[in-house]
């Protein structure tokens, strides 16, 4: 193959940067939440929010029912409960399946953890009654970035008195 000349490099360099810079934008917006997402809020790693979600659901659970939807069984759905509002987060197995990263939330209303930024097993439980004025809101936004990325199937009926549904779920 012959050499280029640096006219034939800068030719090839202005041809190919539309397509290196279409190839490269998308990668970024394929991570980010979406169109929800603010102009000029840093890109995020998270999953973006959902336009597809089912209409919520307000089966009834109790904690006990709960456990058998922790990713043990494959043949199950994996929900993950938050302040008693039960979320399907079964198109996530590979997140909270058995083995997986943030299994310990599955199964099981994990609260407590979710405010406190806990992944301790020992605080994955419904009781969020100690948690500070900053915890409660991180727990509030899990509640909400759940609310935009998983269908709602119920909710959980037998919640100690400090852990009630909140108004947003509304169910
Ligand atoms: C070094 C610390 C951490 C790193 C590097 C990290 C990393 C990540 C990454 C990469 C994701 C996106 C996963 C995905 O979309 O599949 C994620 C999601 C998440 N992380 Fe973490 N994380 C950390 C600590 C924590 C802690 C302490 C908590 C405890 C509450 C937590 C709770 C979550 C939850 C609930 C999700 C949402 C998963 C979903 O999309 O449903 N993470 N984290």
């Amino acid at each position: 193959m012959p050499f280029l000349s640096p006219v034939d490099i800068l030719l090839v360099a202005f041809a190919c940067a539309p397509i290196v810079y279409f190839v490269r934008s998308r990668r970024a917006t394929s991570n980010t939440p979406a169109s929800t997402e603010k102009q000029g809020e840093p890109k995020s790693i998270m999953q973006s929010a959902r336009d597809d979600l089912a209409p919520p659901k307000a089966d009834p659970f109790t904690l006990d029912e709960l456990k058998q939807f922790d990713g043990s069984d494959d043949s199950k759905p994996i929900y993950v409960a938050i302040k008693g509002t039960v979320f399907d987060v079964t198109r996530k197995r590979d997140t909270y399946g058995t083995g997986k990263s943030y299994n310990l939330f599955a199964g099981k209303d994990a609260s407590k953890a979710l405010g406190m930024s806990s992944l301790k097993a020992e605080d994955a439980i419904s009781d969020y009654s100690e948690l500070s004025e900053g915890d409660m809101k991180t727990l509030n936004d899990w509640h909400d970035f759940f609310s935009k990325r998983y269908d709602v199937v119920g909710k959980v009926i037998d919640l100690p008195p400090h852990a009630k549904p909140t108004s947003t779920s509304n169910l």
